[in-house]
């Protein structure tokens, strides 16, 4: 099946998906956005208000910043795939649980396949868990790990920054070192079409060349 079209299966599986709980106070999936060949994927928690309201990822005050650090480094929202663990919002904006995520992963991970990302940058802790499960954001924000020859980079959520300023130039550094690595990981060989899975990731490297 072509990439588009796994996209638009989850789409539209996400839109009637009673799996979780969550789809009790779903208004519209947030299922992501972006191109089928996108190089770099953004994963962020959930949707908030506006992307419950709308059916797209990171259209809030948190999207509008990652607008402002995509521009900071030479990108347009339209050039990458965002997308959440979680496709429908948390009510209140609490924090997804765990069965939740796990009810969830699946379409993640058809879409990670799907696309094939070289690069996947998680927003946030929920995301990293997803990859690193006994990472803490605060020592592996901004290092890049090789996880099954694709690179996974955890990043701090935008929003973050938003309610504690003195996390800001953190997140900037953050970004400001997605350039290099999309660029090296454009030279890296193509990643071959193995699903992602935390277990076989306990023990994460770095890679040398970073
Ligand atoms: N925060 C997220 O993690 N995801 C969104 O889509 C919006 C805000
Ligand atoms: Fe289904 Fe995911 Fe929505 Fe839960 S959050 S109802 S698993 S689409």
């Amino acid at each position: 099946m072509e990439a588009i079209e796994v996209l638009q299966h989850v789409a539209q599986e996400t839109a009637a998906c009673t799996k979780c709980a969550l789809h009790h106070s779903r208004k519209k999936a947030v299922p992501g956005a972006g191109p089928a060949d996108a190089q770099i994927m953004f994963i962020g928690e959930g949707p908030g208000f506006h992307e419950n309201e709308q059916g797209l990822p990171f259209v809030g005050a948190a999207g509008k910043f990652l607008d402002e650090l995509l521009a900071g480094i030479g990108l347009r929202r339209e050039q990458v795939y965002i997308t959440n663990v979680v496709k429908c919002r948390p009510p209140g904006n609490r924090d997804p649980q765990t069965e939740e995520l796990t009810a969830c992963d699946p379409y993640l991970e058809r879409q990670i396949q799907a696309i094939n990302p070289k690069v996947i940058v998680t927003l946030g802790r929920f995301s990293m868990a997803k990859f690193l499960p006994h990472a803490k954001i605060s020592a592996a924000h901004g290092r890049p790990v090789n996880v099954k020859g694709r690179l996974v980079v955890p990043f701090f959520h935008p929003a973050a920054a938003l309610h504690q300023p003195s996390l800001r130039p953190a997140v900037e550094a953050d970004f400001a070192k997605l350039p290099d690595l999309i660029r090296q990981a454009a030279d890296a060989p193509e990643v071959p079409p193995a699903a992602l899975s935390p277990e076989d990731n306990e023990e994460p490297k770095q890679l040398s060349l970073f």
